[in-house]
């Protein structure tokens, strides 16, 4: 018997090609004929060269003729992490990005997510978002539902069930919206929001998490606040919300706060910026604000198509890296319209050469930049990064199998190109019929097979 077998490590897959991924100090390494093997538990058990098979096979024990060899023009990517989405606003994306902020939550938002009190509605939608995002190559999301406990656990249900890694988040407020019905006393805020902890918690499902959700500052009592702060303190949770979006918001925020001295002290004072927290957009923090978020280790969601969509402002990404502040990218879907972190990559290096052309002393995103930002960015970005995010041994095999020449696809390739052309590519042309394979945690997710119950 193999070490490798006696360690409960064995080898359950063996894939030889091209590797495309990020770390810390490189944004693209690629590893051309590298040979990575997935253990049975899912993880990344080594990566190396092809020429060290034979090698490896006998570390390892595992039989060479049963390597999985990728095409010409094909490559394996790390999944993409989506770490701001709100998968109840799935329903109407593509529609409805005429008006600002807070009026469009008013008028669209608050009116749809009410409706997910009903559990088959809820279904419906939590089904299309699970499968369109696992498509589109997002192998960990993180999810706000709504206010309904039942219907936020049914997300956690349906994306367990189709192998998505995710973040789920029961979504808190209790003051200031326009919907009647769709608002909770603080005391039902608390309260569900331990039962959906406890509940999600009791499923024990490997690969989704419960998220403390207080919707955004707005929409929450300086008490609920604290509450939730102390919930996701006691039980070590991750934390999500969103600040600094649009400069009404930021006024509302001034109002309704006279006593914080800016939005991100809002949150700092209820303890909701932790290592462990993720807030989206951030448009209009000033330096000062992104110090405590570097200090706090609080992390920050970039969502371009939103902030664009909705006219909210212009993420300047490059001062938000040059003060450490770890960050990832968001669709932010349905203030963004495209549920694809494909489109978040694009929209992330337009915004960036808007500033450019706003001050050209601006220096822009790179692609190499951009996809770090969607992959091992995201995984840092939700403190997730010891699992996936890249192809370190030891991590979750999570991946895209790319086929940038895909019959039917997007691409054409008009002459041999190497492989950091071909990534060049597929992030700015490419879509999901390039993405042939997805892998979460070494299950193959994509092409769906049945799933084991939702
Ligand atoms: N701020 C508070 N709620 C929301 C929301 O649903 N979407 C966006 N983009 N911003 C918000
Ligand atoms: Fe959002």
């Amino acid at each position: 018997m193999a070490n490798s077998e006696r360690s409960g490590n064995a080898i359950a897959h063996v894939y030889r090609g091209t590797f495309v991924h990020s770390t810390q100090q490189t944004a693209v390494q690629i590893l051309e004929d590298a040979l990575l093997g997935v253990n049975t538990q899912g993880k990344i058990a080594f990566i190396g060269e092809g020429k060290e098979l034979q090698r490896l096979s006998q570390t390892f024990g595992f039989s060479t003729s049963e390597v999985t060899q990728l095409a010409k023009h094909e490559f394996f990517i790390p999944g993409m992490i989506d770490t701001h989405i709100h998968a109840s606003q799935y329903s109407y994306a593509g529609t409805a990005l005429e008006l600002p902020l807070l009026q469009w939550l008013n008028t669209y938002t608050f009116p749809v997510e009410s409706r997910f009190k009903d559990l088959e509605f809820a279904h419906k939608v939590y089904t299309q978002v699970v499968k369109r995002t696992l498509r589109n190559g997002t192998t960990t999301a993180c999810y706000f539902a709504t206010i309904h406990t039942d219907a936020s656990l049914l997300l956690g249900q349906i994306a367990n069930a189709f192998g998505q890694r995710a973040l789920v988040g029961k979504v808190c407020m209790d003051r200031n919206n326009s919907v009647k019905h769709y608002k909770e006393t603080s005391q039902e805020s608390q309260d569900e929001t331990y039962r959906f902890i406890k509940e999600l918690s009791k499923k024990e499902y490997p690969l989704v998490k419960p998220v403390v959700t207080p919707r955004f500052a707005p929409s929450c009592t300086e008490a609920l606040l604290v509450q939730l702060g102390a919930i996701a303190k006691n039980n070590n949770l991750h934390i999500q919300s969103h600040i600094s979006e649009n400069t009404e918001e930021l006024k509302l925020v001034q109002e309704l706060f006279p006593n914080s001295e800016s939005y991100t002290d809002v949150y700092h004072k209820c303890n909701l910026l932790t290592d462990k927290t993720v807030m989206a957009h951030g448009c209009h923090l000033s330096d000062k604000e992104l110090a405590l978020f570097r200090e706090t280790g609080a992390s920050l969601s970039h969502c371009p198509n939103s902030n664009i969509s909705l006219c909210s402002g212009v993420l300047d990404v490059r001062n938000v890296l040059n003060h450490k502040v770890k960050l990832g990218l968001g669709t932010d879907v349905a203030g963004g319209y495209s549920s694809s972190m494909l489109d978040s990559v694009r929209r992330a290096l337009d915004s960036s050469k808007v500033l450019k052309i706003q001050n050209p002393d601006h220096e822009t995103l790179t692609f190499e930049e951009v996809f770090r930002l969607a992959t091992l960015g995201g995984s840092q970005a939700l403190s997730l990064d010891d699992q996936t995010g890249n192809f370190e041994v030891g991590k979750d095999f999570d991946a895209l199998r790319v086929n940038v020449a895909a019959s039917d696809g997007p691409i054409d390739l008009i002459q041999h190109e190497e492989p950091k052309i071909l990534l060049e590519k597929f992030l700015n042309l490419g879509d999901d019929r390039n993405i042939v394979e997805v892998f979460v945690a070494g299950r193959k997710v994509v092409p769906f097979t049945e799933p084991t119950s939702a």
